[in-house]
C-alpha cells in the first residue's frame, strides 16, 4: 500500500467539482493534500477548509501578485490562525512572479522577505511560487531564510537551477507540466535530481497533466505526475509515491501517519 502527499492543490478553486467530489477521487490512491492561500481573505477560507476535512492541511500566505493587499494585520491574522489550528503547517504560496506584472517588483520582494521572516519565527516551511524570477528568488532565500525548510512549487527552471536550489537544501516540487511532451527541461529535472529532494503536486485547477490536458485539473491527478516521474526514472510508481511521501513528512512532521 502507498500514499501520496500532494503538496500544492487549490481544491477550493475548482469549478467543475465540489471539494467533496474531488476528495472522493483521492481515496483510491490515499492522497493527502496541502492547500495554499493567496491573499488576506483566502487565509481564512483555508483555515475553515482544513478544519472540515481530515485529508486536507493548509498554508497561509500572500501570493506575489497580491502583494498590494498585504498589511500589518495580515501577519497578525496569519499568526492567530496558525496558533489556533495545528493543521496549518506552512507559509504559502509566497515568492516572486515577473511574468504577469513587473510594475511592483520591489513590493513583491518586500512582502516575500516579510513572509520569510514570519515563517522563520513560526518555525514553519515555506511553499514558494517563482515564475521568471529564478535567481532573485534564490538570492532572497539565501540571504533571509534562517531556519525554514523551503519547497519550490511547480518547479519550472533548468536542471542547473534545480541543483543550485538543492545545494541550499531546497526541495523541488513537480506538477502536471512534467507530463507535457514539450517540457524537456522539467523532464530533465525529474530524471536527474536526487529523489530525496522531490515532491509531488498538481496546482489544480491549473496545469492539468496528460491525459486530461485541456480539462480542469484536480488533486487526484497527482497520480499521473507520479507515473510520469516513475517512467522517466525507470523506477516503480510505488517508489515515487513512498519516497516523496517520506520527504513530505520530513518537511511536515504534523501530517498524520495513516
Ligand atoms: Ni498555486
Amino acid at each position: 500500500m502507498y500514499r501520496i502527499i500532494n503538496t500544492h492543490s487549490h481544491i477550493n478553486m475548482l469549478k467543475e467539482r465540489t471539494v467533496d467530489e474531488a476528495l472522493k477521487n483521492c481515496e483510491d490512491e490515499n492522497i493527502t493534500i496541502i492547500v495554499p492561500s493567496y491573499d488576506n481573505k483566502s487565509i481564512f477560507e483555508v483555515d475553515e477548509l482544513v478544519k472540515k476535512y481530515s485529508q486536507i492541511y493548509g498554508y497561509v500566505g500572500v501570493f506575489p501578485e497580491e502583494a498590494k493587499c498585504f498589511n500589518d494585520k495580515t501577519l497578525l491574522d496569519m499568526e492567530l490562525i496558525i496558533k489556533n489550528n495545528n493543521r496549518i503547517i506552512g507559509i504559502g504560496e509566497v515568492g516572486l512572479d515577473y511574468y504577469w506584472d513587473k510594475s511592483f517588483i520591489d513590493l513583491q520582494k518586500e512582502i516575500f522577505i516579510k513572509q520569510i521572516d514570519f515563517a522563520n519565527q513560526m518555525n514553519l516551511p515555506i511553499n514558494v511560487h517563482c515564475r521568471e524570477a529564478y535567481f532573485d528568488t534564490l538570492n532572497i532565500l539565501k540571504e533571509y531564510n534562517k531556519n525554514s525548510k523551503v519547497i519550490m512549487h511547480c518547479f519550472s527552471g533548468s536542471l542547473e537551477f534545480a541543483k543550485e536550489c538543492i545545494k541550499q537544501g531546497i526541495y523541488i516540487s513537480l506538477g502536471g507540466v512534467v507530463t507535457f511532451k514539450n517540457a524537456v527541461k522539467v523532464k530533465e529535472v525529474a530524471q536527474n535530481i536526487p529523489l530525496e529532494f522531490l515532491l509531488l503536486e498538481t496546482d489544480d485547477p491549473y496545469l492539468t497533466p496528460v491525459p486530461f490536458r485541456g480539462k480542469e485539473n484536480q488533486p487526484s491527478y497527482v497520480k499521473y505526475v507520479a507515473q510520469e516521474i516513475a517512467s522517466l526514472r525507470g523506477i516503480t510508481f510505488e517508489e515515487v509515491a513512498n519516497t516523496t511521501t517520506q520527504n513530505a513528512k520530513t518537511i511536515f512532521p504534523q501530517i498524520n501517519s495513516n
